[in-house]
């Protein structure tokens, strides 16, 4: 009889840490290991991150955790990129994910994780021949930043709107970025046209697509087989730009395939031809 009790208590015993398993895998850190793919660009494999700009998550609290991506989910924590991702996330996932990070070991504080090394903005070539081949289809003053870009596009991108379909592989946009002219006091000079006058070149920032690029490029910042670069002045690559970064804020705009200029070249086209020039809209 005692024998028998001792194994009910036994039994007992397992019945109520599988209950009390069953609430642990409520959050799944194995499931919440495979889902920070979507954020090892930044965050690093291992929660160390990748770039003093963004915040190490390995062994941090998992309520904070939770709370946060909750907050980002909402926009009550504003950030462009967390507010992007996160609105992709399920509770369930928000929930695997603050448990992983959690059960990660924490890093020194100098401790830079490697980038990704797919994702570092530097597929693109510089279009060389843009001057004569592109199209100029809009310009914007930027008072704030005081700059004037110049939005341009090959003929393939200009051609895909035409059609009123989505960009064919092939499409490059690029964006020309200039110093907005000042007077000697540092303000911002007008011409009689009431826009900012464009001075000196600052450099560019471009999107390509082409059938692949998009091919391990993890989903939740992943834009089709659009990749992204920015170019010096000189043409020349800029490097370490989280090309994550670019994909994340242009990953909601899955309407207009990414491109956040659709409809400025859409308004351009019917009043211009497509074709090999530069024309320049002021
Ligand atoms: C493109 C870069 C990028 C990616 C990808 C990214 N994050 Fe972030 N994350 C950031 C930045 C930048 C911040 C800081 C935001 C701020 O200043 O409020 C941040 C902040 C956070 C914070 C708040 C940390 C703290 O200390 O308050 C959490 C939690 C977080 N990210 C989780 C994630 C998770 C989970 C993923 C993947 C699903 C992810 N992030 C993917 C850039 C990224
Ligand atoms: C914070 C959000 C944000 C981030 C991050 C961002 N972009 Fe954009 N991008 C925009 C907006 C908004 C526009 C539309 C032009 C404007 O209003 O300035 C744009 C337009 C563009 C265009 C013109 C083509 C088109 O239709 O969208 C290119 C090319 C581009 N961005 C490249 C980049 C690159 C390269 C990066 C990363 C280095 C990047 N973007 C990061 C918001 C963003």
């Amino acid at each position: 009889m005692k024998k028998k009790s001792r194994l009910l208590l036994y039994l007992g015993v397992l019945a109520s840490s599988a209950s009390l398993s069953t609430t642990i895998s409520a959050s799944d850190i194995s499931a919440g290991k495979e889902l920070a793919v979507q954020c090892a660009a930044c965050h690093g494999v291992d929660g160390v991150s990748t770039d003093p700009k963004f915040p190490n998550l390995a062994a941090q609290k998992e309520a904070y955790l939770k709370l946060q991506l909750e907050a980002f989910r909402s926009e009550k924590r504003k950030d462009p990129l967390m507010n992007a991702i996160a609105s992709g996330l399920e509770d369930k996932e928000i929930e695997d994910l603050s448990a992983y990070f959690a059960s990660l070991k924490g890093a020194e504080p100098a401790a830079i994780s490697a980038k990704q090394a797919s994702l570092d903005g530097s597929l693109i070539a510089f279009p060389k021949d843009y001057e004569a081949k592109f199209t100029r289809y809009h310009r914007k003053d930027y008072d704030d930043r005081k700059q004037v870009r110049y939005f341009s596009g090959n003929a393939i991108a200009l051609e895909g709107v035409k059609n009123g379909g989505k960009f064919s592989n092939g499409s490059y946009l690029l964006v020309e970025i200039f110093a907005a002219k000042e007077d000697a006091d540092g303000k911002l000079i007008k011409g009689a046209d009431g826009k900012l006058v464009a001075g000196d070149p600052k450099g560019f920032t471009a999107m390509e697509k082409q059938a692949g690029w998009g091919d391990g490029v993890a989903d939740v910042y992943k834009n089709g087989d659009w990749r992204y670069s920015v170019f010096k002045v000189d043409g020349s690559l800029k490097p370490g730009v989280n090309e994550a970064q670019c994909m994340a804020c242009h990953k909601p705009l899955t309407q207009t395939d990414y491109s956040f200029t659709y409809n400025w070249i859409k308004d351009f086209l019917p009043t211009q031809e497509v074709g090999y020039s530069h024309k320049i809209v002021e």
